[in-house]
């Protein structure tokens, strides 16, 4: 898949900010993931080209970082916080409401292609807990009908 050329010369414009063109390595991925929702084998070889690294470079770079996806996800990525103040203040009955509600386990997309289910390490929102980030937006303090009420602005 071939990256387009908005995405290259987005790519080609953070490699013009750094001494070593190759340190656009993860600006890279990101520009990709903006505009396809997700990082292909394909698009990750394709940038790799446009930096000038190799693909095994820049997939060392894409897996090292939890936000660079590569596998399809859906609309809204939903990441639950599963570090310590958000375990001790209520994590575990956040993410079985949010596995019932949305019938999927971590990893998993609902059928409507609408959430993806994910962890990840502490979100800097620890005195807010538990808290979530869907998308680029931090929700804390979590309940069941906080989680209602915060799904239902992803549609
Ligand atoms: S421990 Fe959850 S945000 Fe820090």
């Amino acid at each position: 898949m071939k990256l387009s050329k908005t995405e290259i010369e987005a790519i080609q414009h953070e490699m013009t900010l750094y001494e070593d063109p190759g340190a656009a390595t993860i600006e890279a991925l990101k520009i990709v993931q903006e505009h396809r929702g997700w990082v292909s084998d394909e698009s990750l070889e394709a940038a790799a080209a446009v930096v000038g690294v190799t693909p095994t470079q820049m997939e060392a770079v894409a897996t090292f970082y939890n936000l660079i996806f590569r596998q399809p996800v859906g609309r809204h990525v939903i990441m639950i916080c599963d570090s310590i103040s958000c375990y001790l203040t209520g994590y575990e009955e956040i993410l079985a409401y949010l596995k019932k509600t949305l019938g999927i386990e971590f990893g998993q997309t609902t059928p409507d292609n609408r959430f993806t289910l994910l962890p990840i390490c502490c979100l800097g929102n620890c005195d807010n807990g538990p808290a979530m980030r869907i998308n680029t937006d931090y929700h804390g303090r979590l309940t069941p009908d906080k989680v209602d009420a915060i799904l239902a602005e992803y549609p």
